[in-house]
Formats: structure tokens, sequence, C-alpha cells
């Protein structure tokens, strides 16, 4: 359905639009949105004015927009992600509450690990995770088991990109990385010291469904030197009570 002159759908620039939103940029104004969806000014007041109108999303006094509250409602309802959730999250408290750190769920989403819920304490230390934000799969904990433990073609495809450093720590070359997810495999969880940012270590472990598929990443954020064997034993503790909660026996 293309219905502009440079041949795009509505969808390709309704979707342009709703992209330009990232876990770091919330509010924008209606120039901003069509500067970053490579959109006409005519086009990007209308698309805005129709989005605002149907509540997907919402502008402020200062006629900044932002998403709306009825578009979190339709995305919150999806029913993969609220399933798999809400059976974490009495687990991941008793993670939060007995290793007093960050807490967080990750799935696969488009070669990235994308975080579907995190709990911290006031007293839990530095943390980048997002809810609806994601990380990178060969730096972060999280991203690591789900490659580790991820289909052949995943792996290929990742390590065949550019492994871009987020710290001198940040495994780069597709080498190291392969003996990584190996190590994974045989552990059964992953530890990345320093990977994500300097200060913190990165533990996650697999939660499988009933065929033993990998669908998601528990993992916890330590401070760098804080030593990982009890976190790693309450990881690997609340994934199996999840999976049994998701009614997977294995
Ligand atoms: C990790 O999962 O490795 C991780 C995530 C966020 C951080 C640090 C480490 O801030």
């Amino acid at each position: 359905m293309a219905n502009s002159t440079s041949g795009d759908s509505v969808t390709d620039r309704l979707v342009r639009v709703l992209e330009t939103f990232t876990p770091t940029r919330t509010v924008q104004t209606t120039a901003e949105i069509g500067r970053r969806a490579g959109l006409p000014s005519s086009s990007a007041h209308r698309i805005v004015g129709e989005l605002v109108e149907a509540g997907l999303l919402e502008r402020d006094e200062d006629r900044r927009v932002r998403i709306g509250m009825r578009l979190w409602e339709l995305a919150t309802r999806s029913s993969r992600a609220l399933r798999l959730r809400q059976a974490a999250l009495p687990f991941m408290e008793r993670v939060q509450s007995r290793v007093r750190e960050h807490t967080q769920l990750a799935i696969l989403e488009q070669d990235e690990a994308l975080f579907l819920e995190r709990l911290s304490s006031p007293a839990s230390g530095s943390n980048v995770t997002r809810i609806a934000g994601r990380l990178p799969l060969h730096a972060s904990s999280s991203g690591l088991v789900l490659l580790a433990f991820g289909d052949r073609e995943l792996q290929e495809r990742v390590l065949a990109a550019p492994l871009h450093p987020l710290t001198a720590a940040t495994l780069t070359d597709p080498a190291a990385v392969r003996r990584k997810l190996a190590e994974i495999r045989t552990l059964g969880h992953a530890v990345a010291p320093g990977f994500i940012e300097e200060v913190a270590t990165g533990i996650a472990v697999p939660i499988r469904d009933e065929t033993g598929r990998v669908i998601a990443a528990l993992s916890v954020v330590l401070p760098r030197d804080a030593q990982p064997e009890f976190a790693i034993v309450e990881l690997h503790r609340a994934a199996r009570d999840i999976e049994r909660s998701l009614g997977y026996r294995h």
C-alpha cells in the first residue's frame, strides 16, 4: 500500500515514527520525530496527530510527544512476554531479596537481548539494563546465554557481524566468543566480568521450555569484584522454579 512519492507504505511510516522512541529518548517534538523518521514535516505532523488521536502517542503541556498508555496497554498483552514475566516475577523477587542486586529477565529478539523485567533496590550497584531496552548478545551475560544455547544460524550470523566493544573486557574476537559460548554450555551459566561496564559483572542462566529449548535468560548484575557463586545457585534455583510454574517438567 504505497501512499507517498517515495513509495513507502503507511505501515512503514508508522513504524518509523514509533521506532524513533528508544529507552533513553522517550519524549520528542514532532519536528524531531519527523527528522529521525526521515519524513517531511507535513507528513510527520499528520501521522503524529493521527496517532495522538488514537491514543497510541500522547502530548504533554509543551506539545512534546511520548508513547501513549493505549500503546503500552496493547503491547503489554503480548502473550509470550506476559506469561513468561508473570511466571518469573515471584522467583525474580526471591533472587533479588537474597542476592540483593539487580535481577533481570531477557528474551532473544532480532539478534539482541530484550529485557522484559528488571528488579532493583536502592542499594544495588550500577546497571545499564532498562525494561524494554536491549543489550548486544556477545557482550551481556543474558545475551551470551541466549547465544550459547541458540541455534547455529544465529551464532554464525552474530559472529560474522562486527562485535563492538563496550569496554576493554568485551570479547570482540569471534574465536574468543566461540570459546566463551562453549564454556557457558559446559557450565550451564554465563559470567561476564566487565563486558558491559567496567564496574559490573553480569551472571545469567537459561530458562528452558519442556523440549529443552532455551526461551529466556535470568540474570543478576553484581559489583565487579563480588563473588558469583551464591548468585549462580540462586539463579539456577529460580530458573527451575520458573520452568515448573510455566508447566514445564524435565
Ligand atoms: C550483563 O548482563 O552482563 C550486564 C548487564 C548490565 C550491566 C552490566 C552487566 O550494567
